[in-house]
């Protein structure tokens, strides 16, 4: 995503041009952003350990042309669910490309993820131990596994973002000594080859400190292990969480400050309890994609705003702020669930208003129409279509809105389009990769038909005629 004289351009198309095309909502990403970035994590984790490799942790854009561009970058997967590993496969990944995730597997999650013969199933709980082996044992295959353990460190995240706490359902922690125990368990049993250990902290994470001091914890955990059994792991993955900028001028390590910090520790403290050469993983899903995706948005209703909905600590007796401008757009939290669910917050641009100040089509008055709302700066409430008070971006500055704008929401590539809805059954939106000038539709937008599609019977309009007839 860049920004041109004043439009919004991904993979050097003009977004508004994209919207016009494609319609709205759309997911666009540029698609050289995308590459750009899975490279530069592979070269600068390679650079510090040769033997790195990034995994893209999928379920941030779950999309197959998404996962073709990772596998071409020389990217394995994280996958976290059936569903997710079909599309993986559908793909054309490998099964020992894939390491499959989640943390209740079902015995048909299980099924399918040693059917497909993925690289390792990451154990999540004790009991899961057991249905793997029997799965396992029913389809004869010897898997490889992974322990996820858990090494109680808190991250300084929004607490929404934090799984590697103490409490967090996700993993075996290593204090109360099940992560010993799931070790020694896929190490008596002849179905199972424990492979190493993997941890993941969080997301949004910001700085090194967290994943250095789950890495001396994990070392303790694994020196341990070591004087009691004659193993070692070949492989420790450090997770993903590494954090993207949403705000203005908020500074996030790059790729090579990352791998810098992490593949230095990884190399002093865990290396050396390791086996020979053992492999260094990380899994980013956000930071591989965030910054690489916009949405384009039509503002379908702009008006004054009479009052204002009060936040905390507003003064319920301030009077209306004159200029703030109330806008809907056709889509919200349908297509993106994160500003209600973890009130996240992302910049906004009117894609617009740039197109149309370089055609100098606007006449630069204060005026308000029913639809129009012009002046030299607005700010602006953004909200969603939905039959839900869904705020989206509340105070954002425009240079100005018309009815029928494109308004661009940046840094929207992670956790967007996958995360869904069909609420108010509004159609999920397309998505189009852009490059150099030229765009493609990678993920059609969804229609009447795909939303039908699982009603029982299944022509919901014949079996409403058939009861008719019948009454009649
Ligand atoms: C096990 C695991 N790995 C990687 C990720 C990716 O996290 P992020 O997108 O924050 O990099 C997640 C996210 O939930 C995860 O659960």
């Amino acid at each position: 995503m860049s920004e041109g004289a004043r439009e919004v351009l991904v993979g050097g198309c003009d977004l508004a041009g994209l919207a016009a095309e494609y319609g709205t909502p759309l997911y666009a990403y540029d698609e050289d952003g995308l590459r750009n970035t899975c490279r530069e994590f592979l070269s600068a984790f390679r650079a510090q350990w040769p033997r790195a490799e990034v995994a893209y942790a999928c379920k941030a854009f779950a999309v197959g042309a998404m996962i073709r561009l990772a596998l071409s970058e020389g990217l394995r997967l994280d996958v976290a669910s059936a569903g997710e590993l079909d599309l993986a496969t559908a793909a054309g990944a490998a099964g020992d490309a894939i390491t499959f995730h989640g943390c209740y597997k079902t015995v048909a999650d299980l099924d399918a993820a040693v059917r497909a013969q993925v690289g390792h199933v990451v154990i999540d709980s004790l009991g899961e131990i057991d249905d793997l082996i029997a799965v396992a044992a029913r389809l004869n295959r010897t898997q490889q596994v992974l322990i996820r353990i858990n090494p109680e460190v808190d991250v300084r995240t929004d607490a929404r973002y934090r799984v590697g706490g103490a409490d967090s359902k996700f993993g075996l922690p290593i204090g109360d000594g099940s992560a010993r125990q799931a070790a020694e368990r896929v190490l008596a049993s002849p179905w199972l080859r424990l492979d190493g250990v993997h941890f993941h902290l969080g997301s949004q994470i910001m700085t090194a400190e967290p994943y250095i001091e789950a890495i001396e914890r994990t070392a303790r955990f694994v020196a341990d292990l070591r004087s009691r059994h004659s193993w070692a792991p070949r492989r420790v993955i450090l997770g993903g969480g590494m954090g993207v900028g949403y705000d203005p001028g908020q500074v996030v390590p790059a790729p090579r400050q990352w791998a810098a910090d992490l593949g230095g520790a990884f190399r002093d403290r865990l290396a050396p309890l390791c086996a020979t050469r053992p492999v260094l993983g990380i899994e980013p899903g956000r930071a591989v994609v965030a910054d690489h995706g916009v949405i384009a948005y039509t503002a379908g209703v702009v008006k004054r705003q009479a009052g204002r909905l009060l936040a905390e600590g507003d003064d319920p007796l301030e009077p209306p702020r004159p200029g703030r401008v109330l806008i809907v757009v056709d889509g919200g939290l349908s297509d993106n669930p994160r500003p209600l669910m973890y009130s996240a917050r992302h910049q906004v641009r009117n894609a617009s208003a740039g197109v149309r100040a370089a055609a100098q089509a606007r006449p630069r008055t204060d005026a308000i129409t029913a639809d129009a709302v012009t002046a030299d700066a607005i700010t602006a409430d953004i909200y969603g279509r939905h039959c839900e008070t869904d705020l989206l971006f509340s105070d954002v500055a425009l240079p100005d809105i018309r009815r029928g704008d494109v308004l661009a929401v940046l840094t929207a590539g992670a956790y967007t389009h996958c995360m869904a809805s069909n609420y108010n059954r509004f159609y999920r939106p397309a998505v189009v990769f852009a490059a150099n000038g030229a765009s493609r539709l990678v993920l059609r937008r969804e229609t009447s038909s795909d939303l039908l599609r699982c009603e029982q019977p299944p022509r919901l309009g014949a079996a409403q005629e058939a009861a008719r007839e019948v009454a009649v």
